[in-house]
């Protein structure tokens, strides 16, 4: 039995603070809907599939980058704040889709890359043409390397591996925290401040409802010379602001800058900030004065386990509370192995699933997945996610139960990590390949054309369409969940219910129930009617690896 939305769409999104329950879904451009059939999604594609996202029941969309770019980075290496790549549309394509979007309630959050411009950007052509030391070469971070060497002012690393370090042509060295083709830009430079706020009021007057910062931790940085060496540095994610170049405490004067001007809209526009910090380190992004909300990443690299599930649920609505904002939770995105993937990949020996990388988590498929596991357990966990206080965050596909495509052929790999680690890391392609929207046909429905990442031809199975008239699919699994959740009173209230140390059961307003087994036996259900499961019962009993809803 799933119970019937109590709001309309509209009503459930006026509210000034819509974001802090939100069900917000990513979309990577490129590789959503392909309208002209150049094989490369576009602004039309996403505008053509509104009908799927209403049917959806999401409350937000998240555009990743669809600015100008030379795809270095997927697009977030951008050449042009203020306008969008030909390739997915223009300015009067965006008009459309946010009108398109709003006429169902739905808002518009798009993603912001304050860190660093692409190297196409008018201000880095310039830097590049002037003289060393001319104030065009402010804006971004130029040195020159040690006193009659050829090396890089210091050994850092890009975090897509290789130098941070690129030469130019004269002899002076720019900073680059990403790709080369991503310089890293000056924050301490007026002009810089001031052009970003330019941006975030573009896009504000133009209607959109909210911004997703990209490496919102990264912008301000302690350049005091001598350079320490990177031996010397902190871990990015245990830094507590004393890393020269992650999460200054300077950051956030000029988040305090945005909230200001994010404030002068009527509702003011909502900010999340991608800043990967440790978790007390969180709350000032997210705070009132500041972004307003930050993601919190510990879900997705937690293991499938009750312990470090029940652990990063409890600290991290302890904050939120503390910090008045709310949390958010998210399993997958466009940066890391699809969760239905993951989970059924073997336990890492050392810990997490991630292999101590920082953050940048992808390692193709190998070894050999186990798809259906994989599949059980990501179900389970995002009905659990879904039935937290807080906003979800899903990535387009995961609704399909879509799993990672390990096998593309290098010679089809895009992104520079993979380029950068020297085949070392498989990088992030596997999560970007265009989603099948039909069984068969050219591209499965992705478009009238081929599709830029290939492909595989168990995409069908996956499809939009193999799925849509079966109630157990995985997208009927998302809908209903959805529907579900909108009908529910949603506040940051949770109720732990202690039983064994492998079921994460709890309560939340109006006594609704969530339950889910981690442990390796069926388990008793509670005497409440179950209203929602993420896979089959087995009589009265829960099975293991899976979640239900119960009233
Ligand atoms: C984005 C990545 C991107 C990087 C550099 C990240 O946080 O999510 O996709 O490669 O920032 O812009």
């Amino acid at each position: 039995m799933v119970t019937s939305p109590q709001t309309t769409p509209t009503a459930r999104t006026a509210q000034s603070d819509w974001w802090r329950q939100a069900v917000v879904y990513q979309i990577y451009p490129r590789s959503f809907a392909d309208a002209n059939g150049d094989g490369v999604g576009d602004l039309p594609g996403i505008i053509s599939r509104v009908p799927y996202l209403v049917a959806l029941g999401i409350d937000a969309v998240w555009l990743s980058p669809f600015y100008p770019s030379a795809l270095a980075d997927g697009g977030y290496d951008v050449d042009d704040y203020r306008n969008v790549d030909p390739r997915l549309g223009t300015l009067d394509d965006f008009d459309q889709l946010i009108e398109a979007l709003h006429a169902e309630g739905i808002k518009l959050i798009v993603d912001i890359v304050p860190n660093h411009t692409s190297d196409r950007h008018e201000w880095f052509l310039e830097a590049l043409e002037a003289a060393k030391g001319e104030p065009a070469r402010e804006r971004y971070i130029f040195r020159d390397g040690p006193d009659g060497s050829d090396q890089p002012p210091s050994d850092w690393e890009s975090v897509f591996g290789g130098s941070a370090w690129a030469k130019t042509d004269d002899g002076q060295w720019y900073l680059h925290m990403f790709a080369a083709e991503q310089p890293d830009l000056n924050w301490q430079h007026p002009e810089v401040r001031a052009d970003f706020l330019e941006t975030l009021k573009f896009w504000s007057d133009r209607g959109v409802d909210g911004f997703r910062v990209d490496v919102a931790h990264a912008l301000v940085k302690d350049l005091s010379e001598p350079f320490p060496s990177k031996a010397t540095l902190p871990r990015q994610s245990e830094s507590n602001g004393k890393h020269p170049l992650w999460d200054q405490d300077g950051v956030h004067e000029i988040y305090r800058d945005w909230r200001n001007l994010l404030n002068t809209y009527d509702p003011p526009k909502s900010a999340v900030a991608e800043a990967f910090v440790p978790a007390a380190r969180r709350a000032r992004y997210a705070s009132a004065d500041g972004l307003g909300q930050a993601f919190n990443f510990d879900l997705l690299q937690a293991d499938f386990e009750y312990e470090k599930f029940r652990k990063v649920i409890e600290e991290n609505l302890a904050l939120a509370e503390e910090n008045g904002s709310s949390s958010t939770w998210v399993f997958s995105n466009h940066d890391v192995v699809r969760h239905a993937t993951r989970y059924g990949l073997p336990k890492n020996p050392k810990g997490g699933w991630q292999d101590g990388k920082d953050w940048l988590l992808s390692n193709g498929t190998e070894p050999t997945v186990d798809v259906a596991l994989g599949l059980r357990r990501a179900r389970a966990a995002t009905l659990l996610m879904l039935a937290l206080p807080g906003s979800a965050y899903l990535y387009q596909g995961e609704e399909l139960g879509l799993q990672e495509v390990g096998e593309l052929p290098a010679a089809n790999l895009q992104d520079p990590a993979y380029f950068r680690s020297k085949g070392a890391e498989k990088g992030r392609d596997g999560c970007r390949v265009p989603i099948p929207w039909t069984v068969d046909g050219l591209s499965f429905g992705f478009g009238p054309g081929g599709s830029h990442l290939l492909q595989p031809k168990w995409f069908g199975a996956y499809s939009v369409q193999a799925q849509e008239g079966d109630p157990d699919s995985t997208l009927s699994l998302y809908r209903k969940a959805l529907a579900v959740r909108r009908g529910l009173r949603t506040g940051n209230s949770l109720t732990w219910v202690d039983g064994t140390d492998w079921v994460l059961h709890f309560t939340r307003d109006g006594g609704w129930q969530s339950i889910t087994n981690f442990g390796a036996a069926p388990v008793e259900l509670p005497d409440a009617a179950v209203v929602l499961s993420s896979g089959p019962l087995e009589g009265d009993k829960l099975p293991s690896d899976t979640t239900a809803w119960l009233i």
